[in-house]
This record gives C-alpha cells, sequence and structure tokens, in this order.
C-alpha cells in the first residue's frame, strides 16, 4: 500500500540513510543500530515505501529507491510516495530561474555572442532556456544524465546536450566557460554534500573572469560542519549569496529553503 504522509528525517537518520547502500531495490543500512535508533530509522524507510526483508538483510522497495532518498535526505523529511512526487526532482520554477539568470548577480546578458555557458546538471531544461532567453547569442552547453529528463529539452542550435554524470563530463572536458549556472542535485545517497562537490568542479571549468550562478540549500547560511565553513570563505572571498524566499521551489514539490550564491574567478589564476 502506498503510504502518502510525510515524516521527518532526524539528523542521524540522515546520515546513516547517506551512507547506505543502494542495490536494485534493496537498500542495506551501513552499520548495526540500537534497538530504538533502528526503529526511528526503519519508520522512516517504511513511510518511503521501504519493508525490512529478513532473507534480504535490507528494506526492499517497489522499485529503485534512490531518487526518494535523495529526496529526503535533501529535504529533511520523507516525501510524499504517490507516483508524482517520487519523479520529481526539483526543477527551477521559471520566475526563480529567470531571477537566477537575469538578476542583479548575474552578468549572462552581457556576455558576448558564442560565448560558452555551461548547465552541468540540466533536468528538462529549466535554466538553459532562462539562460538563452536573457542572452540569445550564447551556446549552451547542458549536462544531464538522466536521458528522459534531457529529451525534454527541444532542438536548438545553440544548445549542445551531453548524457553523462558531471563527474565523468568534467574528468574529459577540454572546453573552460564564460559562465556555469546551476541548481545541482543537493544531495545523493552516499553524498550528502554532492552539491559542493558540483560546485568546486564547475568552479575548475571557469575561464579567468568566468562567472558562477548556483542555486544552493539554506543550510549554506549556518552549518557549523568545517565543509559548510570552508564553502562560506570560499564563496564570501569571490562572490557572496542572496537569501531567496521560502516557498520558492513550491510549484516543483519541495519546500526545501535555498539561496543563490554567485562569485567570480579571479582574472589571473
Ligand atoms: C535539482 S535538479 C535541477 C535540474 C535543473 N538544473 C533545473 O534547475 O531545473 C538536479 C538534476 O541533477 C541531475 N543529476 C543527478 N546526479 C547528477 C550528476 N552526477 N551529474 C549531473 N547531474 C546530476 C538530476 O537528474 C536532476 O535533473
Amino acid at each position: 500500500m502506498a503510504v502518502s504522509t510525510s515524516v521527518p528525517v532526524p539528523e542521524f537518520a540522515r546520515e546513516i540513510l547517506a551512507e547506505a547502500r543502494i542495490e536494485g531495490r534493496n537498500l542495506y543500512l551501513p552499520q548495526q543500530l540500537s534497538t530504538a535508533d533502528y526503529q526511528k530509522v526503519d519508520r522512516v524507510l517504511e513511510a518511503m515505501g521501504g519493508k525490512w526483508n529478513r532473507r534480504a538483510r535490507a528494506h526492499v522497495f517497489p522499485d529503485d529507491p534512490s531518487q526518494i532518498i535523495e529526496a529526503a535526505l535533501a529535504r529533511g523529511s520523507t516525501p510524499n510516495t504517490d507516483r508524482k512526487v517520487l519523479e520529481a526532482y526539483w526543477a527551477t520554477p521559471e520566475p526563480l530561474a529567470r531571477h537566477l539568470v537575469a538578476g542583479q548577480h548575474s552578468g549572462i546578458a552581457a556576455l558576448p555572442p558564442g560565448a560558452r555557458v555551461l548547465e552541468p546538471s540540466a533536468g528538462d531544461g529549466a535554466l538553459v532556456r532562462a539562460i538563452l532567453a536573457t542572452n540569445p547569442g550564447v551556446e549552451v552547453t547542458a549536462v544531464e544524465p538522466d536521458r528522459a529528463r534531457a529529451a525534454c529539452i527541444d532542438y536548438d542550435p545553440r544548445i549542445t546536450i551531453v548524457i553523462d554524470g558531471f563527474e565523468e563530463f568534467a574528468a574529459t572536458a577540454t572546453s573552460r566557460y564564460a559562465a556555469v549556472v546551476m541548481n545541482p542535485p543537493f544531495a545523493l545517497p552516499g553524498r550528502p554534500t554532492v552539491w559542493m562537490d558540483h560546485l568546486h568542479t564547475a568552479w575548475d571549468l571557469l575561464d579567468d573572469g568566468g562567472q558562477l550562478l548556483a542555486l544552493a540549500p539554506n543550510g549554506y547560511t549556518y552549518r557549523n560542519h568545517r565543509d559548510y565553513r570552508a564553502m562560506r570563505e570560499f564563496i564570501t572571498a569571490h562572490g557572496g549569496h542572496e537569501p531567496l524566499p521560502a516557498g520558492a521551489f513550491a510549484a516543483s514539490g519541495t519546500d526545501t529553503d535555498t539561496v543563490l550564491l554567485h562569485a567570480r574567478r579571479p582574472l589571473h589564476r
């Protein structure tokens, strides 16, 4: 039976789920938990459709739980398990995409014709469309590992679509970009701060003087973990952040609060 209520995922359960191993429909917890902790984690997994199976020694889901776990890690509560929500991936709503690309911190409109812009986790192209609407003269490279999502990006000679993970794309990239505009995955199973990795990888692909515009979780502004502190120092040294209004992603089915990060690569490395 599909369960459609959302339950909170406490911080310790998020850490455990971030380390869980997913193979097909099975989710394997990383360690032996105390009975009390196990019951809490089990409740979270059940709310997402997972059932403990003694023979498999795993929680077994109706299908691959990677996306729903990713969503729960990012938002701190389990999403509803109806099909529509499971397939959600937090596309950037159009007004926010326009704000990101054409707002006061963006230099996209001023880029010269033929300038290269990278969208490293393009989804169905919300940011790609906003980039070209803001500056019809640029060339956009859109990287997206999910073939079905990438297929939603309309053909346009100014867009090069690459079906791949950003990490794999970056490992062999030979071009540099005048700008990177991104709304990366915030968390993936085993990688609770994957957005930071994507942001650093994007930085390395910028031209001298190139611009980074990125959506990031609001935890950027206050979390005390050393990775967050280092990220704040890094962004502040090269730009800054703008808090986005609560509910900016409501149209995409998530209440995750976000910030806009902007940074410019120094002219001389
Ligand atoms: C939060 S959605 C944003 C989509 C799009 N950028 C937008 O703003 O609408 C994140 C996207 O990252 C993609 N993604 C997940 N893992 C990725 C990876 N390793 N490399 C690149 N993209 C990835 C997902 O498939 C999803 O489309």
